[in-house]
């Protein structure tokens, strides 16, 4: 059977990652978290004092960006790819309250986007790969077979996002994460450079009221419809 390209986009916090890696594991494509991409390069922003919640040395984090190489690696027990920058797996350290405060600043880069675009495109060049983030069928992948925006409310994704780092042991308030997803929600869908914006072909998909599993039957439905026609 032929293989496609799926994008999924959307605000954050509306399950993208968790449908994009059902449906990876499902069609035995290749998942790609690039949202994981642009927290990485927060990420090492902050270990070398680039960014913090009260600077932001742009030029400098656009001056080392070829210090930083971004890998994904295969986790069988996960069945998902980790990131890893410069060989340092940080999967766990890029999922922080800190680091989603400040991701949003370090995606409005231009020359950031572009390195990281230019990477994923490579990523989907023999298809059969399910990449998640805010761009992907718009600027990286504008020609996916199958393309799919997320929704729901900025309370229930809010509340989905706290229950996670409650889980992890993380010290968060609900207040915090509702306002760090308005605040995300209104950097990723103003900035210049790619905003957040549904493509004209893309499925519009509103999760608030779906089961996990009603949301995976629905959208499996959509695929396999697809893959008929290609
Ligand atoms: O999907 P996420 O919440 O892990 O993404 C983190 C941030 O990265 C998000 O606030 C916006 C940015 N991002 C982006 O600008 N473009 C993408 N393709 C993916 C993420």
């Amino acid at each position: 059977m032929n293989k496609i390209t799926i994008a999924i986009d959307g605000f954050s916090s509306t399950g993208k990652s968790t449908i994009a890696k059902q449906l990876a594991k499902k069609l035995k494509y290749v998942y790609v978290d690039s949202g994981a991409m642009y927290r990485a390069v927060t990420y090492f922003a902050m270990e070398n004092n680039i960014i913090s919640h009260t600077f932001f040395y742009k030029d400098e984090l656009i001056k080392r960006l070829d210090d930083i190489i971004l890998t994904f690696k295969y986790n069988t027990s996960l069945g998902f790819a980790e990131i890893y920058l410069n060989n340092v797996n940080i999967e766990k350290e890029i999922r922080t309250l800190g680091v989603s405060k400040l991701v949003s600043k370090v995606a409005e880069v231009s020359e950031v986007r572009k390195k990281l675009v230019e990477q994923q495109k490579k990523f989907g060049e023999n298809k059969g790969v399910v990449m998640d983030g805010r761009d992907i069928g718009t600027v990286v992948f504008p020609n996916a077979e199958l393309k799919l925006f997320m929704n729901a409310s900025a309370s229930k994704r809010a509340k989905r996002r706290f229950d996670e780092l409650i889980k992890r042991g993380d010290q968060v308030t609900f207040e915090e994460i509702l306002k760090n997803v308005e605040y995300r929600d209104h950097i990723d869908s103003t900035r210049e450079d790619s905003p957040l914006m549904k493509a004209d072909d893309a499925i519009e998909i509103d999760n608030s009221d779906l089961t996990l599993e009603e949301q995976f039957d629905k959208i499996y439905t959509i695929v396999q419809e697809k893959l008929k026609t290609v």
